[in-house]
């Protein structure tokens, strides 16, 4: 798992900010190991038609999501994050240094929302989806992705090279998936579709083999 996910070997988990301060340089706007791999594939998939939308990279780190929703046509593409290092590598127009439970937004003023990976380093989900659905107009959409409860409770690590060159992990809090479906269903989202891709076999640890790494959720506002 060490190559693909992580082991457990690394030292104590970094928080978010620490790890992502690190990170950042490293951290290119595109898919970058089979994992992400994964998650993306099957976020394509999910996306609908964001032409002429205007659409929020939340929690977007360095602009992946962002620069795919501006190939895919979307008229703007907002990109928020707590880490300033992580927008300081982000080469979207419009970062904005945010706390994802908090959203310096007004209600209701995004077509679209992508959130990749990143709510697992919440201790709660709450107040995040409920700022997914306050500025979600009706009728948007969102795509939350996460890595897998399946996956860490099998030992994989969300883990990274760190500036003094020894693997460091990142925290992560576990979510199980009704809880992220009952807080959207909760916050006024209605739940349309929910995607548990794996990886190929060629690179996945036997434990991991056939199993879920990563969830991605699609929600509707009606
Ligand atoms: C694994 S990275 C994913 C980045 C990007 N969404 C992607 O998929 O390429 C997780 C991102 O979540 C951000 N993040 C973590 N906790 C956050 C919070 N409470 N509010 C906003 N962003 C947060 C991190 O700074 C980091 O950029």
């Amino acid at each position: 798992m060490k190559n693909l996910l992580g082991s457990g070997e690394a030292a104590a988990p970094l928080s978010s900010v620490d790890a992502y301060a690190q990170w950042a340089a490293h951290y290119p706007p595109h898919a970058h190991n089979a994992l992400m791999q994964a998650e993306e594939a099957c976020m394509l998939a999910l996306l609908p038609d964001m032409t002429g939308q205007t659409v929020l990279d939340l929690a977007g780190g360095t602009g992946r999501y962002g620069h795919i929703a501006m190939q895919r046509g979307a008229a703007r593409v907002i990109c928020t994050d707590n880490s300033i290092d992580m927008l300081a590598h982000n080469a979207l127009d419009t970062r904005i240094g945010a706390d994802m439970d908090a959203l310096p937004m007004r209600p209701a003023c995004m077509d679209g929302i992508i959130c990749a990976l990143a709510i697992g380093h919440l201790k709660r989900v709450d107040a995040a989806m409920q700022e997914i659905a306050r500025v979600l107009r009706p009728g948007g959409w969102a795509l939350v992705s996460d890595f897998h409860p399946y996956a860490y409770m099998n030992g994989a690590r969300r883990t990274f090279t760190g500036s003094d060159g020894r693997a460091r992990e990142v925290e992560h809090y576990v979510h199980a998936l009704s809880s992220v479906i009952n807080v959207g269903h909760d916050a006024g989202l209605r739940l349309e579709a929910v995607r548990e891709p794996g990886v190929p076999d060629a690179v996945a640890p036997p434990a991991m083999r056939g199993k879920p790494v990563v969830v991605a959720y699609r929600f509707a506002k009606p």
